[in-house]
């Protein structure tokens, strides 16, 4: 059975169920939506239930918007998460999502019963086990989907778990809740994750890591919510009987780990341009820029016939037309690598590849392990501090935070500025992204992603909080460390421009949990005590999107 009709079988399914016993229609059909979301939390959609968030909370309006409490799709999803297993038998950046959901319409039983019936009827597979949650904190034990597995088939394997059944939210808040789990053999007789089906039955207020961290709460929704998801490209290696994904007619049959890289990331830049994404240094084209620069590390070969290759399989289903883009791109890196290497070769200082050639120090390290050469990353990064406060000095004396100069009151004004840079966004949402900060001896100025004005309310919110952190006297401290590493821990401005040595300023300790991780070049104050009263003077916006706060310590 090929792509086309599992697709196909799979809307069908559903619109064909989800009515008679609710007495309206079936599921109805809508179309993927696109890889860029709507909610400015998140960089790309990861899940089918991306655009329906909203109709967990409202589901009166998916009556309106779509005449019906049940929807089915097939969705496109990035996921860059698991990229370091990626050319692995199932990790994907770029997958196709099948999912059924409901607002209301129907719940655990009719849920459950849908899947058992689609993959051992419908595809004739057999399921090796299912999971259930085991129950944890406020949310209990999910008995109800245990029994209803075992009147389905008493002989199943049902096997309870925590965390890794509890799925969502996405982005900085939302419906969340218990998963059921349906695993499958693939043809190396291995367990693969076929099928979530998650019941929101909770709203998160905060993200899934401050969730895990026990910083968010959780609270029950109205209605009982149905978000189901099933990776098009494991089902189809299970039908297919084979070993991995790429060998199922989505992909060319790519054996190595590198040829598998190069197909999985081209597909996906191919998919995320067709959304209208270009590759640039910040947020979502950044995320393109390296998918497509590390396909040009994998493969010797000019990128032109996997793009080639990668357009044949989804004809006449997806347009992924790039217009060049990919191959621009790759152009202009493999023009950074070659003169790199040459260098490197040479055996020239890590720091000068760095900084002379554009040459990342990731990539540094992992040709020296390559070849069993030492780097001394220390030196790298002695090097690259200092060179980073040459030329901080070098640019009219201005800091990397915006400061003109560094004395007593702009370095405690450019604490407070991280401060309220991590406050906004607990107060907004982590869409709150700094724009531009400017400091003098009397001020802060600071500017920021928003799309509306902020109440009195917010404002007096983040003064609070500001205000509670300068009175729980955290230390203030810094570390170095690479950029690709310091990205995934900590918040910076997509605008500056950053060394591939950065460092990471926090707020806070280990023990208590650190209030604010952010890149910068300080100076800083060494504990927030030092501070005084924080106040916002005024909120104004500044262009389209854009809103700067002013405020003063006292
Ligand atoms: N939203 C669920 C997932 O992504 C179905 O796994």
């Amino acid at each position: 059975m090929k792509s086309d009709e599992i697709r196909s079988r799979f809307l069908k399914f559903f619109s064909a169920r989800g009515g008679s016993a609710l007495g309206g229609e079936g599921h109805k059909i809508i179309p993927s939506a696109s890889l860029v979301p709507g909610d400015p939390s998140v960089l790309f959609t990861t899940a089918g239930m991306q655009q329906f968030k909203p109709y967990y909370t409202n589901p009166g309006n998916a009556d309106k918007d779509f005449g019906s409490r049940n929807i089915v799709t097939v969705q496109k999803c990035i996921r860059t998460g698991d990229i370091d297993e990626v050319g692995d038998a199932t990790h994907l950046t770029f997958f196709e999502m099948l999912g059924n959901f409901s607002f209301g319409g129907y719940g655990r039983r009719e849920a459950i019963t849908y899947a058992y019936d689609f993959i051992t009827k419908e595809l004739g597979l057999k399921i090796s086990y299912v999971t259930v949650y085991k129950g944890e904190g406020v949310v209990p034990k999910d008995e109800e989907s245990k029994n209803i597995w075992k009147e389905l088939d008493s002989d199943l394997e049902i096997r309870e778990d925590g965390k890794d059944v509890f799925w969502g939210p996405t982005g900085d808040s939302g419906p969340c809740g218990p998963t059921t789990e349906i695993y499958c053999k693939n043809a190396d007789g291995q367990d693969v994750e076929i099928w979530n089906i998650v019941f929101n039955e909770y709203f998160c207020e905060g993200s899934r890591e401050k969730l895990d961290r026990g910083e968010a709460n959780l609270k029950k929704l109205d209605i009982l919510g149905i978000d189901t998801g099933m990776g098009l490209e494991r089902l189809l290696a299970t039908v297919q009987n084979k070993k991995s994904v790429y060998e199922t007619d989505v992909f060319n049959n790519e054996k190595t780990k590198d040829e598998r890289i190069i197909a999985d990331h081209i597909k996906a830049s191919l998919f995320i341009i067709a959304d209208g994404v270009e590759p640039s240094n910040t947020g979502r084209g950044y995320v393109l820029r390296r998918l497509i620069r590390r396909a040009v590390r994998f493969s010797k070969e000019p990128l032109t016939g996997q793009i080639k290759k990668i357009k044949k399989v989804y004809n006449g289903m997806y347009a992924l037309d790039d217009k060049g883009e990919i191959e621009r791109e790759e152009n202009k890196f493999r023009e950074t690598l070659e003169r790199g290497m040459k260098e490197f070769e040479k055996g020239i200082d890590p720091f000068v590849l760095a900084t002379t050639y554009g040459f990342p120090i990731e990539l540094t390290l992992e040709l020296s392990k390559e070849k069993n050469i030492k780097v001394d990353l220390e030196d790298f990064n002695k090097k690259m501090a200092e060179h980073q406060k040459l030329s901080q000095t070098a640019s009219a004396g201005m800091f990397k935070g915006g400061l003109t100069d560094a004395g007593e009151e702009t370095t405690r004004l450019h604490t407070a500025t991280h401060l309220l840079n991590a406050a906004l966004r607990l107060v907004l949402g982590n869409h709150v992204t700094q724009k531009g900060s400017n400091i003098t001896k009397e001020r802060l100025r600071f500017d920021f992603t928003h799309p509306q004005k902020m109440t009195e309310e917010e404002k007096k919110r983040v003064e609070e909080i500001v205000n509670d952190k300068i009175a729980e006297e955290l230390p203030v401290g810094f570390v170095e460390m690479p950029k690709i590493e310091a990205e995934k821990i900590a918040v910076h401005s997509f605008n500056e421009k950053y060394g591939d040595i950065v460092k990471v300023y926090s707020i806070g300790d280990e023990k208590t949990g650190y209030f604010s991780k952010e890149f910068c070049g300080g100076p800083h104050v060494s504990n927030t005590s030092e501070l005084g009263k924080f106040k916002i003077l005024k909120e104004e916006a500044v262009a389209q999107g854009v809103r700067r706060i002013k405020a003063v310590l006292i």
